[in-house]
């Protein structure tokens, strides 16, 4: 069943040769199998077995939403109105999280993952990363890490999110438990490992023994780094060859220079979290001054940032972190599937995962331009509609 999406005011590409935001205007699109089969102006389009007329407005690949923690129970709101009201935001509430999801059954965390799956969906999120993390039990790590495999192929392994109370005062047994038991039980259903390199949470060398046991368990890294001050996450990141070092606010000459060095570490960026801390943005700009590849993620959990949304992501990058419309368009799509080391998400180049959305809107640009909208008019996975998305 092949399907035509005609009359596209800016069919937003993202060719992968060009490594950039790449569109076209007077567009066509042709889903066929699951796949992009062909794009190209409007008025040369191949018939399909059905027609949507998209009437002016924008396709795009859908978001690559390379960072989010949606396995949890409870909220954290109060802390959030505290911070609002002057309180810093520190690790330590992870915790009372922890508390919350251990004490959840499964049916209840199954649901909470279930409705917020379906949140990034609606607001176009095709392809989405997911942490365990508030478990930091070896059960409620495994049982976090195979339901978030219910809703996604990419799982991560938290277990090194922060010491549990009960091994409070001794990390290293905690780090023990993480490099073993607990990354055996999670290992099979996860593909990445993932630490938050933080004071507060683990120094470098706990890290480095965090990822080079994920490594020998066939998980590949990824790293929490400097998000709440300069610190060695980044460094750690871009030694293990990590595939992101994500939130990247408070970085050091020397860290911009290894991520620019890396090739292979993308630095992935959560305006959402600044936005709900009100922590400084970080300096984007100065990342693709240096040739860093920038993604952009939303980071959903319920402590320091409970948005699901990439449209608002966007947003804040251009407004907060002065990137261009097109440029943060791209961190949200193709920066992200970098970010997944994915090459079939992300863009809309022929042979792609027919992974995209329609704004209310004739341009990209709209994300930024009319925030805080309901913009996606459509959303299509591996060619499917979404049946829930409708255009107006
Ligand atoms: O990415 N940084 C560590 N983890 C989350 C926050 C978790 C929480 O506050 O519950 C983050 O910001
Ligand atoms: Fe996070």
């Amino acid at each position: 069943m092949s399907v035509l999406i005609t009359n596209i005011g800016e069919l937003v590409i993202n060719a992968p040769e060009a490594e950039a935001f790449t569109a076209i205007g007077a567009a066509a699109v042709v889903l066929d199998d699951g796949l992009v089969a062909w794009t190209g102006p409007a008025a040369e389009a191949p018939a399909a077995d059905e027609r949507v007329d998209a009437a002016g407005r924008a396709v795009l690949p859908g978001f690559v939403d390379s960072h989010t923690h949606l396995v949890f129970a409870g909220e954290r709101s109060a802390e959030f109105a505290a911070r609002m009201a002057g309180l810093p935001y520190s690790a330590g509430g992870i915790a009372s999280t922890v508390a919350a999801t251990r004490a959840a059954t499964d049916a209840v965390l199954r649901a909470n993952v279930a409705r917020l799956a379906g949140e990034l969906l609606r607001q176009g999120t095709t392809t989405f990363e997911c942490k365990s993390g508030y478990g930091l039990t070896v059960a409620d790590e495994a049982r976090s890490v195979a339901l978030a495999a219910e809703v996604t192929p990419e799982v991560t392994y938290l277990g090194a999110h922060v010491v549990p109370p009960e091994f409070s005062g001794d990390a290293a047994r905690y780090v023990d438990l993480v490099c073993g038991d607990m990354l055996r039980a999670c290992a099979p259903v996860s593909r990445w490992v993932d630490v938050f390199c933080e004071r507060g949470a683990f120094g470098a060398d706990e890290a480095r023994a965090v990822l080079a046991a994920g490594a020998r368990a066939g998980l590949q890294p990824r790293v929490h780094a400097n998000q709440l001050g300069p610190g060695p996450g980044v460094q750690v990141a871009v030694e293990a060859g990590a595939a992101s070092a994500d939130h990247c606010t408070f970085l050091s000459d020397a860290d911009v220079s290894a991520l620019a060095g890396s090739g292979e570490t993308v630095a992935t960026l959560l305006p959402g979290v600044e936005f709900a801390t009100r922590s400084p943005y970080p300096d984007a700009r100065r990342l693709l001054a240096a040739g860093v590849t920038v993604a952009l993620a939303s980071d959903c959990n319920p402590g320091s940032c409970f948005t699901s949304s990439m449209p608002l992501c966007v947003a804040l990058a251009v407004r907060e972190m002065r990137l261009t419309t097109q440029e943060a368009v791209w961190a949200g799509t193709a920066g992200g599937a970098h970010a997944l080391r994915r090459s079939d998400v992300g863009h809309l180049g022929i042979g792609a995962r027919a992974d995209l959305i329609m704004l209310e809107g004739p341009s990209h640009a709209y994300l930024a331009y009319r925030p805080g909208v309901p913009l996606v008019a459509g959303v299509w996975r591996s060619g499917e509609r979404v049946p829930q998305v409708g255009v107006a």
